[in-house]
């Protein structure tokens, strides 16, 4: 039998717990499966005397998870702590430079030092693997890097954020109201330890930006990721979408937009109204789904558990028995699918020429005149509306829902609408749009 594979985990959580249990539960079959044991030498968190179901008595403590990068007896280093910078960062520095592989799960982390890191493991040649910082226990990054690696994709979109499906189709199934949803979604381990990365669309930015990268070989460029959370939708949106043959998801697509001979990079996470017929509108609780067109595969869908332990624990696993393997992911290790130096810039795409469909929601002062004015807007936009309700009035003077669904046009001509409605004393709160989710 070849020597174990000896790794130090950094980080005890829900994620860290959960790979603990893993490595322990199937170690026989990791085993057989690795070629060689995989073997936990070291761990850290912030608190030794926390009770975390699992026994650490046979592995090494540290207080400083930064230490673990420079022990002679660590072959590869776990980051499972989470955060784009602070410790999570200097220890994947440090683990690399000491030519250490490293995995995470620190989508955050990946989205904004993905490149600089990936640099490092091509001159240290060690691996740098994360399968479980996008879509939970889904193989996708393997699916693209690996299945689809001789095909060109121009594009793909999903549902990318756990914690935010859950809320979506929980308020859907139980009537139940947002925050008593997202605590939930907290108490099952779903969420960041900030959730407002899940909620505002952050943590599903994160995790498209790191698919472009791969799908399309530019370089990650989450910045320009368009992203709008889902904190703003209401029990009444959902039941209008229902009513209009729609569930609400929070979708992430990424497109490479090709004009004058020039490739621009789209990138948009909002939440979009889905028809009941398309396979995302059954995506439900906390499962992912990705959907990438290959110009020779046709499109492929990854679905499955999007968070919790035990699916990012899998993936977690995974990735270590890759290593195991010996596979760094290339032959000077290329975490992106191509080296650094040849990924592509692209500039951030422009969505006004974009054609769609769109479902608009106004509170509106319940009096004379607010419809036209309202209509007035969309017909001086050149917007053309497919459908209109007014939701019933709650109290004399009070605020109405108003939605509407409008006929394919540029997107261009709803944000003139709504540019010309901006200031209107008829509207108690700035207008909701979300695009209606194509073929
Ligand atoms: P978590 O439950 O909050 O665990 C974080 C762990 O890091 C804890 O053990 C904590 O120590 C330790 N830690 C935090 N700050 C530290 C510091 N300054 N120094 C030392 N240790 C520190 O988080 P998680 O849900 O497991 O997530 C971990 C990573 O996985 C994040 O990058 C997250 O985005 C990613 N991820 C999570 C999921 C999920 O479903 N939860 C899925 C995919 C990816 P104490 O326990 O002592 O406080
Ligand atoms: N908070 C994330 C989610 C964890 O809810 O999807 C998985 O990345």
């Amino acid at each position: 039998m070849a020597a174990p594979l000896r790794i130090a985990l950094a980080g005890l959580g829900t994620v860290g717990g959960g790979v603990i249990r893993l490595i322990e539960t199937n170690a026989a079959l990791i085993t057989r499966r690795a070629g060689r044991p995989i073997e936990i030498v070291a761990v850290s968190a912030r608190d030794r005397s926390k009770d975390r179901g699992v026994d650490l008595s046979h592995y090494a403590w540290e207080d400083d998870m930064t230490a673990m990068a420079a022990r002679d007896d660590v072959d590869a280093v776990v980051e499972l702590v989470g955060g784009a910078d602070g410790p999570a960062l200097t220890l994947a520095r440090n683990a690399i430079q000491h030519g250490k592989s490293l995995v995470t799960a620190n989508k955050a982390m990946i989205a904004h030092h993905g490149l600089e890191l990936a640099e490092l493991t091509e001159k240290a040649k060690v691996a740098l693997k994360f399968e479980a910082a996008v879509a939970g226990g889904v193989p996708v990054i393997k699916g693209l890097r690996e299945g689809a690696a001789a095909n060109n994709i121009d594009r793909l979109y999903g549902i990318l954020n756990g914690t935010c499906n859950f809320i979506l189709s929980s308020m859907e199934d139980t009537g139940r109201d947002f925050a008593d949803v997202l605590s939930e979604a907290q108490a099952k381990g779903y969420a960041e330890a900030d959730p407002s990365f899940d909620v505002e669309g952050t943590d599903a930015a994160h995790k498209l930006a790191i698919l472009s990268a791969i799908a399309f070989g530019t370089r990650i460029d989450f910045a320009s990721v368009d992203t709008q959370g889902i904190t703003r939708i209401q029990a009444a949106d959902i039941a209008q979408a229902d009513a209009l043959g729609y569930v609400i998801r929070l979708i992430g697509v990424a497109e490479v937009d090709e004009e004058g001979g020039q490739r621009r990079l789209f990138q948009r996470v909002h939440p979009h109204l889905v028809p009941f017929d398309h396979p995302l509108a059954h995506v439900d609780g906390a499962t992912n789904a990705v959907v990438a067109e290959g110009n020779f595969a046709g499109r492929l869908l990854f679905q499955g558990a999007g968070a919790g332990d035990g699916p990012t624990a899998s993936a977690v696993v995974a990735d270590l028995i890759d290593i195991a393997r010996g596979d760094l992911g290339g032959e000077a290790g290329a975490p992106f699918s191509i080296q650094v130096a040849e990924m592509e810039t692209m500039a951030p795409a422009p969505s006004g020429h974009r054609l769609g469909r769109a479902y608009i929601r106004f509170m509106v002062a319940d009096r004379p005149g607010v419809l036209a004015e309202i209509t007035a807007a969309m017909r001086d936009a050149g917007v053309s509306i497919e459908s209109l309700i007014q939701k019933g009035r709650h109290e004399e003077g009070g605020n109405v829902m108003v939605a509407m669904v409008t006929h394919e046009g540029p997107e261009a001509r709803v944000s003139e609408a709504l540019r010309l409605l901006e200031g209107s004393p008829a509207l108690a709160e700035p207008p909701l749009v979300m695009q209606l989710l194509g073929d």
